[in-house]
């Protein structure tokens, strides 16, 4: 456990001694380390990511079944219009979002590195992911310790995240640009989407299969978020909102 501790920390361990000296944010108190590892734009960017998210999957749900109808003009109440334009901006928040974050993973710390591009061949790594899925089937109780995501939550972010989000961004605007227009920048950059897929009921089911695939590794992610904070003896959550991880013990 201790060489698992250790190695997790190795990098950030001041090489002159100095409980003072910082290197890439480490704070050395005492009896706790914590190292700075989210910084405020990764942060941001993922509480305003949660917040679109949540938008996106209420109203897209409800695109796909609507709310029964009420009387009168449409126009008048114009209830669906609204759910699909708060889809849209939404849309356009996690986006953008999105941009940024890829702009922050080439300019940002090493961790920033993690989302979009796991170590997928390297053999520790695959070793820690073993280990990761041990520790949560109860079959070993000894976590290992990481400065910023196990193998496993960095291997699901990618895969249901990263990559599902993409898929998100493209099928979202190739449908967008059916109400735009194919002659829009929409459909230009995105129109061919739709025969890629199929037609456009496609291109909608597929939409719709990757908002549960998020749906479901939101419930996981945050599960797994709490449950890491309360079992391995580190800072899991507080990282997300202050940028430390703490290592306690
Ligand atoms: C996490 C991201 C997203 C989620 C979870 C999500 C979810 C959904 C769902 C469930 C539907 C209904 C599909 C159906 O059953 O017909 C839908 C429709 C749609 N979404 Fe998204 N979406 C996301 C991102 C986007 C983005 C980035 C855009 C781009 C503007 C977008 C634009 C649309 C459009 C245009 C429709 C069809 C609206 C209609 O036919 O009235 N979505 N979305
Ligand atoms: C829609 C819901 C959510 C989504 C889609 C989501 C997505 C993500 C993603 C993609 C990352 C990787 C960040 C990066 O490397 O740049 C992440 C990290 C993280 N998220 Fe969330 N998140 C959600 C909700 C939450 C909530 C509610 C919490 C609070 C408990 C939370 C806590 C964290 C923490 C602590 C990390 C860092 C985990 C680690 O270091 O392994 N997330 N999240």
């Amino acid at each position: 456990m201790a060489s698992a501790r250790s190695e997790a920390l190795r990098e950030t361990i001041p090489l002159d001694g100095s409980p003072e000296r910082r290197i890439e944010g480490l704070v050395d108190h005492a009896k706790m380390r914590a190292v700075y590892v989210y910084e405020a734009p990764v942060r941001l960017w993922h509480w305003v990511t949660v917040l679109a998210m949540i938008a996106l999957a209420v109203t897209g749900y409800l695109i796909g079944k609507p709310l029964s109808s009420v009387g009168g003009e449409a126009s008048e109440h114009y209830v669906m219009g609204y759910v699909r334009m708060i889809h849209f901006i939404s849309g356009y928040v996690f986006a953008i979002g999105f941009l940024g974050r890829i702009y922050w993973h080439i300019v940002g710390n090493r961790w920033s590195r993690q989302l979009f591009m796991p170590s997928l061949f390297s053999g520790k790594f695959w070793g820690g992911l073993v280990h990761q899925l041990k520790f949560y089937l109860f079959l070993t109780d000894e976590p290992r310790a990481y400065v910023a995501h196990n193998p496993l939550a960095n291997l699901a972010m990618f895969l249901m995240f990263a990559l599902v989000g993409l898929f998100m961004i493209f099928t979202g605007f190739a449908l967008y640009s059916e109400g735009l227009g194919i002659d829009s920048w929409a459909g230009r950059m995105f129109g061919w989407v739709i025969p890629l897929l199929g037609q456009s009921q496609d291109v909608h089911s597929y939409h719709r299969l990757g908002m549960w695939i998020m749906v479901m590794f939101a419930i996981i992610h945050i599960y797994m978020a709490f449950r890491e904070d309360i079992l391995s003896k580190q800072g899991i959550v507080s990282s997300m909102v202050n940028g430390y991880r703490y290592f306690k013990d």
